[in-house]
């Protein structure tokens, strides 16, 4: 997998958004855990507390509400031996703390008393000197009834304690600290972190080659398109991408592609038949002036003789020309459309012309051109003398398939912003199969009487592309020996 490539770059944006998301919620998850863990022992932390001071308050009664009741009060509650007076009443007392002590497991944790100078006045056996001084520093609530504190004593003990300023009236101030280890909270939460620190990196190995699995799966028609491009060659052009069973979007580009290759396969094909149309085409007149030539350079020939052949050469010659120049300005027409210059063109004043001068080309046949103008004065945006050859083309066509003294009627029409121009004749009409290729270049139909007619097959190809470069088109309706209708489509001004 290359650095620079699209399925290197989407796998790391997959895994890294993955591994973003991933660490995002594993974080949320811990510090939830975290949250909850310390509220939990805050929570017993504070029960722990409470339940210290009401017991010593019970144990101040019995010992004559003296200042001493306190200290001694608080000894016991730790497990500290001390001889008091009323041992009777105390000892029931004890046995009912001793119990309670049990079930809050206060015989594990740190408790602490201190008085109102802040100074350790008891403390539970597992306190030593240096910790009492410690928990010393740690007394002020901010005026709440409690306060909580993490702290490290020498580094190695990690406790949560509570601190609780208490009043015993005319018996003094004291605060109280109870302080439990979080120790197992520590642990609870490295093993979360131990998992995650294994887990992310194994899901991330997985979604790496599932990433690289459906990046590689999605990106396999772009290397096949690749793949065929390198394939193809004017020679091989049958190639084409297998569009069944890939995602829509790169079907898209698929079948795009597929229609690429099958444009320009029409091309190349059209432009491997026109070549060899056009070889044909001026192959047999060159054909037959080199004939007659040679025959005429074999024999000696009168002046009028030679003059003969002469004029049968220049005839080819002017047949040559002609196609020459219609290829030429197909080629102009198709790849110089940008060049075409466009005026504001009155339609009826440029169709009475056009009328006029197809009288003059129609009166040799006898045949009669009509002109039916719209209601409506039509402007289009054309230019000029392109559009007078199309129509020219047009009607030159409907002169020469239409016997003697028929008709040829011109009428316009305006339809959804359009111009309609038709040219109907009552000529020989085009047979169904040939419409569709009438347009092709050098198409000439294969009846007896159209053989008769001169023509390269030319014309309705530059028609229907000056049509094009005005935006519009060209269409035919025909029946054999009633006639064909040509209507050009342009858009109105
Ligand atoms: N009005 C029409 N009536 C019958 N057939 C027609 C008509 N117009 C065109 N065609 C058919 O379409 C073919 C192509 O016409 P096109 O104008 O392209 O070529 P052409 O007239 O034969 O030669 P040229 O290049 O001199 O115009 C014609 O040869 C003819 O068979
Ligand atoms: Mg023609």
């Amino acid at each position: 997998m290359k650095i620079n490539s699209i399925t290197f770059k989407l796998c790391v944006l997959y895994v890294g958004a993955m591994g973003l998301i991933l660490a995002a919620y594993r974080g949320v998850l811990y510090y939830n855990l975290y949250q909850t863990l310390y509220r939990d022992s805050d929570a017993r932390l504070s029960t722990k507390a409470k339940e210290v001071y009401i017991t010593l308050q019970l144990f101040t009664i019995p010992l004559k509400e003296s200042k001493r009741a306190v200290i001694l009060g608080a000894k016991r509650m730790v497990g500290i031996n001390v001889t008091y007076p009323d041992k009777n009443h105390l000892n029931k007392l004890e046995s009912v703390w001793l119990k309670s002590r049990e079930e809050l497991s206060l015989h594990k944790d740190y408790i602490n008393f201190l008085n109102e100078e802040g100074k350790t006045v008891v403390s539970s056996p597992n306190i030593d000197k240096g910790l009492s001084r410690f928990l010393e520093t740690y007394t002020d609530t901010q005026g709440k009834d409690m306060a909580f504190y993490s702290i490290v004593y020498k580094e190695s003990l990690n406790l949560r304690i509570v601190v609780m300023p208490v009043d015993f009236g005319y018996l003094g101030k004291y605060t109280i600290q109870v302080g439990i280890s979080t120790d197992p909270i520590i642990y609870v939460l490295r093993e979360r972190i131990n998992k995650t620190a294994i887990s992310i990196p194994l899901i991330m190995l997985v979604a790496v080659i599932i990433g690289y699995l459906l990046v590689w799966r999605i990106l396999r028609p772009v290397k096949q398109v690749a793949k065929i491009a390198n394939d193809i060659s004017h020679e091989n052009l049958s190639a084409r991408v297998n569009v069944q069973g890939i995602d829509e979007e790169m079907k898209y580009l698929a079948s795009s592609f597929n229609d690429m290759i099958e444009r320009l396969e029409e091309s190349f094909s059209y432009v491997e038949e026109f070549s060899s149309y056009v070889a044909h085409e001026l192959r047999t007149p060159l054909t037959i002036i080199k004939g007659e030539t040679e025959v005429a350079l074999q024999t000696d020939h009168t002046y009028e003789e030679c003059k003969t052949v002469m004029r049968s050469n220049l005839q080819e010659v002017e047949r040559m020309l002609k196609t020459i120049d219609y290829l030429l300005l197909l080629a102009d027409i198709n790849y110089r459309k940008q060049a075409v210059n466009f005026e504001r063109l009155d339609l009826e004043e440029f169709l009475k012309d056009i009328h006029e001068k197809s009288k003059i080309l129609a009166a040799e046949k006898e045949i009669t051109v009509n002109l039916e103008m719209s209601q409506e004065q039509i402007t289009l945006m054309a230019n000029r003398s392109e559009l007078r050859r199309l129509f020219f083309n047009l009607i030159d066509n409907a002169i020469k398939f239409t016997p003697r003294s028929g008709n040829v009627d011109i009428s316009v029409k305006c339809q959804k912003n359009k111009a309609q121009i038709s040219i109907a004749d009552t000529g020989i009409g085009i047979r169904g199969e040939d419409i569709p290729k009438i347009f092709n270049k050098f198409f000439r139909a294969s009846s007896d009487e159209k053989k008769n007619q001169l023509g390269s097959g030319l014309g309705l190809g530059i028609a229907q592309s000056i049509a094009r470069i005005h935006q519009g088109r060209v269409e035919v309706r025909s029946a054999i020996d009633k006639g064909s209708t040509f209507t050009v489509i342009l858009p109105i001004h």
